[in-house]
């Protein structure tokens, strides 16, 4: 028998429209339990300074809250502290890596390659670079069962590709991409590997050294902590070849008129006071998660994510997409015929059961299932069937509201 989550999540005990809320908008952010928030509180409320800078107790101990969250995020995903950067989110983490790695060491005849599956955070820094130096920006794209084609890998990596830039888990489909073996693959060729987190180091045990990725970026909202503190991963050695991304305050070693030294990892990436608060809400969002434990999180999440494509199939107006292979994990993507995704997220949301609606900012992967939107029901641990059957209750509900026969 499951905890009952719910005892830690007040807000998931609230309502939404009159009706308890179904939140299926995990992919977007996920909610924060009470130790998350007791943990920022008492932060603000005990030892609120700026890290780093002053002698005095306070800032001492904004100091030892904010490097323990940085060794316990290099635990997680078995890292060390001086290769974990802290950002805003795992966007600002993806553009770090595409400034500061990408502008510096690519040139007019080097590839980029991405898939069509990329969140535009892990799209358009990359189109941007590769206009700014002349290179070539190459797509993989998907079998009909929604996974990376394997012949367009072996036709698109070549000692050309520099970088291949690759989510772990699609944010519209689920799926989940054999990401140590791109790896290698992309290292025969000489390639740097980045992967994008965002979605699976929430939901899946991610050990870097084990991938062998280069970089990794993910957000602390979308694994139960605040907004506004991101992290990326990077191999030390890359780390340190890399110059700064932003610069200014407690990034610097030495600065005369004209010149700066920089500071050792991982400050030269740290550019400005720092989110505190944020990082001691990730520790605690990383010590609830252990407690959780990732084999109950994904046998939690693949029962929810089964039990809804069973249901959705039997409906003959529901379309789904990336719904038959079984690298799935926690995302259901699908249409209803002849109904808007927004007008469907407005009914259910009138029920209580929050979903998202719209192309999920990957517009190209939208232009290649044919679709210029769908809706996405995305789980959490914390979810339960009632949540899905209250979905499935909704969704039965859209046809007859739109007067369609
Ligand atoms: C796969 C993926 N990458 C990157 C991001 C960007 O995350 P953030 O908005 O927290 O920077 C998201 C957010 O939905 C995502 O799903």
């Amino acid at each position: 028998m499951d905890k009952n989550f719910l005892n830690d999540f007040p807000i998931l005990r609230s309502k939404m429209n009159r009706h308890q809320i179904a939140y299926l908008d995990n992919g977007a952010t996920t909610q924060k339990p009470e130790s998350v928030v007791r943990s920022i509180c008492g932060y603000y409320g005990g030892c609120n300074a700026n890290p780093h800078r002053g002698v005095y107790e306070l800032s001492v101990r904004a100091t030892k809250i904010y490097e323990d969250a940085r060794r316990k995020v290099a635990k997680f995903i078995n890292a060390r502290p001086k290769e974990i950067i802290f950002t805003k989110n795992a966007t600002e983490s993806l553009n770090l890596v595409a400034y500061s790695y990408g502008l510096n060491n690519l040139r007019g005849g080097d590839e980029i390659l991405i898939t069509i599956a990329e969140h535009h955070s892990n799209l358009v820094p990359w189109q941007r670079v590769a206009q700014a130096t002349g290179t070539k920006l190459n797509y993989i794209y998907l079998n009909a069962d929604g996974n990376l084609s394997q012949a367009d890998i072996d036709k698109k990596l070549s000692n050309r590709t520099k970088i291949l830039a690759v989510t772990q888990i699609s944010n519209v489909l689920g799926l989940v991409n054999d990401v140590k073996k791109l790896a290698a693959q992309a290292h025969e060729v000489g390639a740097v590997v980045v992967v994008d987190g965002a979605q699976s180091v929430p939901h899946i045990p991610v050990d870097v050294q084990n991938l062998d990725a280069d970089f990794l970026a993910f957000s602390g909202h979308k694994m139960l902590s605040p907004m506004g503190i991101g992290i990326l991963y990077g191999k030390r050695k890359i780390l340190e070849e890399m110059p700064p991304f932003l610069s200014g305050g407690d990034m610097i070693e030495y600065v005369e008129e004209q010149a700066t030294t920089y500071a050792e990892l991982p400050q030269k990436f740290e550019a400005g006071t720092q989110n505190v608060g944020g990082a001691a809400g990730l520790s605690a969002a990383i010590d609830y998660l252990q407690g959780v434990g990732f084999d109950n999180i994904e046998r939690i999440e693949n029962d929810l994510t089964t039990y809804t494509i069973s249901e959705l199939k039997k409906l003959p107006y529901v379309e789904l997409y990336g719904c038959d292979a079984p690298n799935k994990v926690g995302i259901v993507t699908f249409n209803i015929k002849d109904v808007h995704p927004h007008d469907v997220a407005t009914i259910l949301d009138a029920e209580g059961v929050a979903i998202r609606a719209g192309h999920h900012c990957a517009q190209p992967l939208m232009k290649f299932l044919g679709q210029n939107a769908t809706c996405r029901a995305s789980f959490y641990f914390y979810n339960t069937r009632r949540d899905v059957e209250r979905l499935i209750e909704a969704v039965q509900k859209v046809r007859g509201i739109m007067h369609i026969a």
